[in-house]
């Protein structure tokens, strides 16, 4: 039972400047809604109801976007807009949410650090909004699946990428059990082409046992001078099952540009309202 989930999101978004320069990147919409929140919809469908957000300086949106909006709500009520009233109140009953500073961004390891005492000592997840994964089974729920199954301390959802972009990731090396399943022998994070042990990248969402955070505290700072979560879950290969997941769906990289206007393009075309007139205007693009 996975119960908690933690939302790294106190990165400075630096490849969405100047976006992201006093909003958050986590706050960039997907047609209409936020990128954290397709996370955290993604997180309640697998049954977690704790989300628990790592925010910084100038992340104020993302505790506003998640809290009962007092005024908007009695607007649209005396309006007499039921359905986006409902809509709107939807968004702060999704879940219970929780939120802690990571003062400095010092790396990925260090922001899930900064949970432990929320977490405390259970299994839970971690969902790096900016990779959005459209799925017909959510793939936290999959991933659930996943440890039940095969009794993992750690999950990893794993995905083939080019061999020219494996230093854009962590990347594991494993023997495959079962389609799609790999039992993780080791990982490395950002390997040059040449030195990876793969092509199987680690994206972002990860089931991990407790056992990570005195894994993390014992961290060096590593790739980048950060304290990198892949060298804590590393740590943990021979003690725990470490489990990588080939998932079922398509996942967008919308921490680039070009992955989240792909995404935009994507949702949209499948909207209902906004699909036809989308349709016709690429058609018209192509032909000039
Ligand atoms: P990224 O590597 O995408 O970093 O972090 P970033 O700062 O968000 O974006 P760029 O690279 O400058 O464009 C992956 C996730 O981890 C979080 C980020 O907020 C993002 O959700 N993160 C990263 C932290 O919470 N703290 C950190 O110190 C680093």
């Amino acid at each position: 039972m996975i119960r908690k989930a933690v939302f790294p999101a106190a990165g400075f978004g630096t490849r969405f400047l100047p976006a992201t320069k006093a909003s958050p990147k986590e706050m960039l919409p997907l047609v209409d809604k936020p990128l954290i929140q397709h996370g955290v919809e993604e997180a309640r469908a697998a049954g977690v109801r704790d989300m628990i957000i790592v925010t910084g300086r100038g992340k104020n949106a993302i505790e506003d976007h998640f809290d009962v909006s007092f005024e908007l709500e009695a607007t649209l009520e005396k309006k007499g807009d039921g359905k986006l009233h409902a809509l709107i109140r939807s968004i702060s009953d999704l879940a219970d949410f929780f939120y802690v500073r990571q003062n400095l961004p010092l790396g990925l390891g260090h922001a899930v650090l900064r949970t432990m005492d929320l977490v405390g000592y259970e299994p839970f997840a971690v969902v790096l909004s900016d990779d959005v994964i459209d799925a017909k089974t959510p793939v936290m729920r999959q991933m659930i699946g996943i440890q039940e199954k095969y009794g993992a301390g750690v999950v990893l959802a794993i995905q083939e990428v080019p061999r020219d972009q494996v230093s854009r990731y962590g990347i594991i090396k494993g023997k495959r059990i079962a389609e799609g399943v790999y039992e993780v022998e080791d990982m490395v994070e950002k390997p040059k082409p040449d030195k990876a042990p793969s092509n199987l990248a680690i994206i972002g969402r990860y089931i991990l046992p407790p056992a990570i955070f005195p894994a993390l505290q014992a961290t060096q700072p590593g790739a980048g001078g950060e304290i990198q979560l892949t060298d804590a879950i590393r740590s943990l290969i021979g003690k725990e099952r470490v489990i990588g997941y080939q998932f079922k769906g398509t996942r967008y990289d919308c921490g680039t540009k070009l992955g989240f206007q792909m995404a935009n393009i994507a949702f949209a075309l499948k909207d209902p309202e906004l699909g036809p007139g989308l349709r016709a205007f690429l058609k018209k693009e192509k032909v000039r």
